[in-house]
């Protein structure tokens, strides 16, 4: 397998795997928080975070695609296992948008290293990422906002509930 190619350093490769892991990783972190959310009853948060998970393999299929268009095949990684187990619906919400933190740190710093590298393929590719980011991060921190406006009482969460559904598209 090549792991070099003309416009790609071995730095490159190495983050743009890294890149579809993290993304893949993060589809299967939102199909638990999904499984959860639908095993206790939160139908509508449920069918958000199953669209969250879905997004993710298209965020995965970009740094894909870089890597193939530039002869180097791409690894499908093994993933972690995400944690199974959450307390409540906002529990769930923290734990996204810590998780979304983490993300865009990790897409700063792809673009950071492409931008010091010249390579400003990767350099246009780690912008969109950091692009969709700023997406993810207000979308979790409406969430947010919402229970603080609102409280974390059942009756409140059950309203927070159906919103988030119809959020879904
Ligand atoms: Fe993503
Ligand atoms: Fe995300």
């Amino acid at each position: 397998m090549k792991t070099k190619s003309e416009f790609l350093s071995g730095e490159m490769v190495d983050l743009l795997n890294y890149r579809v892991e993290q993304e893949e990783y993060s589809s299967r972190l939102y199909l638990s928080m999904s499984t959860w959310l639908d095993d206790e009853g939160f139908a509508g948060a449920a069918k958000l975070f199953k669209q969250y998970s879905n997004e993710e393999l298209v965020h995965a299929t970009k740094a894909k695609k870089m890597l193939l268009a530039n002869g180097i095949r791409p690894i499908t990684p093994a993933l972690k296992q995400p944690k199974q187990d959450y307390l409540s619906l906002p529990d769930v919400i923290i734990a996204a948008l810590a998780h979304e933190k983490e993300i865009t740190r990790q897409c700063y710093d792809l673009t950071k290293v492409a931008h010091k590298e010249g390579n400003f393929m990767v350099v246009e590719l780690g912008l969109w990422y950091c692009k969709e980011q700023a997406e993810e991060l207000n979308k979790v921190q409406y969430l947010i906002g919402r229970l603080e406006a609102f409280g974390e009482e059942l009756s409140m969460l059950r309203e927070l509930d159906e919103e988030m559904g119809e959020l879904a598209d």
